[in-house]
């Protein structure tokens, strides 16, 4: 794909999941890339493991450590990443953490902790290199959000809360910066196999469980060719996989009532005591 070749990406989340897969992406694809998140180590092997897989120099694959919640860290870093390493041409937020449980469950904390990095962090980086992204006189802006963020479902009362926003942030921004000639896509991904699921299955409700099974399963992979092939047809709303995609269809053309109907006698049924154990 000649679009992608020379482009600078930054990637928030690229050290691990999805932003890694679609980093791999990207990569192959002839891109230099900025891959950012909080953890050094992962960080740095994923520059390695790229730059070794691919044709690029170690130089065109870089990371920088952030925090997305810290507006201050993120508005210091972006700068400094400009300055070094150039104004990116594409930016994919996909900093995220999960959170399933039963709302009871959810403490005030968790939820702002959820709220902080999710819906924040991707406001903050946006804000840090929109500026940056004018000044050029374009560029793409692609934010991770989910099928939660478009169907709220049972043990997502926090972790919805902070998708639906980042799918009202997103479609707001779409309509703000195509007059810089930015756009903006949004990605809105069944469960994904990244490690994300196995730090959520440790709270998920068992519920949860069996409802988001009804929208399918995607690797990394496909979850970042989706990313990749929506950026170059310049698509706004992506939801990838089949089951999830067949899901919205009958959720909006019912207005709710084709999913909350079998999702209750679902949750209903996998509610048994026996299905607890
Ligand atoms: N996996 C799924 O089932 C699924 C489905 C739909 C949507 N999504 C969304 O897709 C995105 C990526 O998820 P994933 O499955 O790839 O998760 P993942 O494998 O757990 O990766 C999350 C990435 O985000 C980074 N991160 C987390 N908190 C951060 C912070 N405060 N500042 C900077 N970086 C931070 C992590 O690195 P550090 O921890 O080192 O910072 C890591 O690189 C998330 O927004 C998630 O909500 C996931």
């Amino acid at each position: 794909m000649a679009y992608f070749s020379g482009k600078l990406v930054y990637i928030t989340g690229g050290s691990s999941g999805i932003g890694l897969a679609a980093a791999n992406l990207l990569a192959a694809e002839g891109c230099r890339l900025v891959l950012i998140a909080r953890g050094e180590p992962l960080l740095d092997k994923a520059c390695k493991t790229i730059a070794s897989q691919t044709d690029q120099t170690a130089q065109a694959i870089n990371f920088i450590c952030m925090d997305v919640a810290n507006n201050d860290d993120v508005r210091q870093k972006i700068k400094t990443a400009v300055e070094t390493f150039g104004i990116p041409d594409i930016l994919i937020n996909s900093a995220g953490i999960g959170t399933g449980d039963y709302f009871e469950n959810i403490s005030y904390e968790q939820f702002d902790k959820a709220m902080k990095i999710n819906v924040y962090g991707t406001r903050n980086v946006i804000s840090a290199t929109l500026p940056y992204m004018k000044q050029k006189g374009g560029g793409h802006i692609v934010n991770i959000a989910s099928v939660a963020g478009l169907i709220g479902m049972f043990g997502y009362t926090t972790y919805s809360t902070t998708k639906y926003a980042i799918v009202g942030f997103t479609e707001c921004l779409r309509s703000e910066l195509k007059r810089f000639n930015i756009k903006v896509t949004l990605i809105c991904p069944p469960e994904v196999k990244t490690p994300f699921i196995h730090e959520e299955a440790k709270t998920l409700p068992p519920e949860a469980r069996v409802v988001k099974n009804l929208a399918g399963l995607l690797t990394p992979e496909e979850a970042a060719k989706a990313i990749v092939q929506s950026i170059k047809g310049r698509k706004f709303l992506v939801v990838p996989g089949v089951m999830a995609k067949s899901m919205l269809f009958w959720h909006r053309i019912s207005n709710g009532l084709l999913t909350r109907v079998p999702s209750d006698l679902i949750i209903k049924f996998a509610s048994r005591p026996s299905l607890k154990k």
